[in-house]
């Protein structure tokens, strides 16, 4: 019989992005844990693909429903249909959304740093503002924010301003909510990944493999060397966190930023 401090049975989960790298992984996870899932983000053949993987590994349907998070009127609407989905209540969100577009801080497209504000942090809080709601209503709601190792520590050299900006505001929104929410009954808290290799990263891989000079391979062993576990993160790395955050063993922490990194924030 499963624990029940991480028993997710009678649970039921949002996860915004849940047809990436990192949120597939984690949609995968809650319903392994025993929740009944929907995933979401905007193009609707991405998730109708992550449904199938997800049933293909686990036997579950996950439902889904696409949406941009950036839009307020989408969030609503996405609120509206996980309820009816997922039979009334809705007891966790993930917002595993974003993207990182890298460009040295002198000739840094604001447009684009713009673009990453609002799809990075606008809409964390936009789904915060509007799932916050109908878990104050129920009195209890679990909140799960993907920051990264970016939000503490600054990378070595230029590229990362936008998404260094970006994660440090989600620690911050991160705990601020906590503030707020911890009254409701809310738990709000961030799961910080070092570098991982998902669809996000693979144009970033190609890029600084290609100025490194070295093959995509040979810069991703590299990587894994710059940590104390001497490996790359993979998604399946995020799982036992968010699953940790989901679930009842979590209920009276709040406001933190747990980092399963391979311990690069420790050195770092
Ligand atoms: N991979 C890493 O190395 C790493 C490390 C630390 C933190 N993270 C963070 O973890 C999260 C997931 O990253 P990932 O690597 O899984 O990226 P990914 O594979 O590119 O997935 C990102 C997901 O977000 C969705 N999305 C993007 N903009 C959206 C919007 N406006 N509204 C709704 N959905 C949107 C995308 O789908 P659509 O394009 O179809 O909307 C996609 O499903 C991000 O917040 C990222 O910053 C990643």
């Amino acid at each position: 019989m499963a624990c029940k401090l991480f028993d997710l049975s009678g649970k039921t989960a949002v996860v915004i992005g849940g047809a990436g790298g990192l949120g597939q992984a984690i949609a995968q996870g809650l319903v392994e844990a025993g929740a009944n899932v929907l995933i979401s983000s905007r193009k609707e053949d991405s998730l109708k693909k992550a449904q199938e993987e997800i049933k293909a590994a686990t036997g579950e349907t996950v439902c889904y429903y696409a949406a941009d998070a950036t839009n307020e009127a989408h969030v609503e609407a996405l609120v509206a249909e996980a309820k009816k989905q997922l039979g009334g209540k809705i007891t966790i969100l993930v917002n595993a959304q974003g993207f990182n577009k890298k460009q040295d801080a002198l000739d840094f497209d604001i447009e684009t740093f713009r673009q990453m504000l609002d799809a990075n942090i606008t809409s964390f809080m936009i789904s915060a503002k509007h799932f916050g709601r109908h878990f104050k209503e129920n009195g209890y709601g679990k909140i799960i924010n993907l920051s990264s190792v970016r939000g503490k520590i600054a990378t070595k050299g230029p590229g990362n301003a936008g998404y260094c900006a970006t994660k440090g505001a989600v620690d911050m929104l991160t705990k601020q909510l906590a503030s707020e929410f911890g009254p409701f009954g809310v738990t709000v808290n961030a799961i910080g990944p070092n570098i991982t290799a998902t669809p996000m990263m693979v144009s970033v891989f190609e890029k600084r493999a290609a100025d490194a000079g070295v093959t995509v391979d040979e810069y991703l062993k590299q990587q894994g060397e710059g940590n104390p576990m001497r490996r790359m993160g993979t998604p399946e790395d995020i799982v036992g966190t968010a699953v940790f955050l989901a679930a009842p063993a979590s209920d009276f922490m709040t406001g933190n930023i747990l980092y399963p990194d391979g311990g690069l924030t420790a050195i770092g």
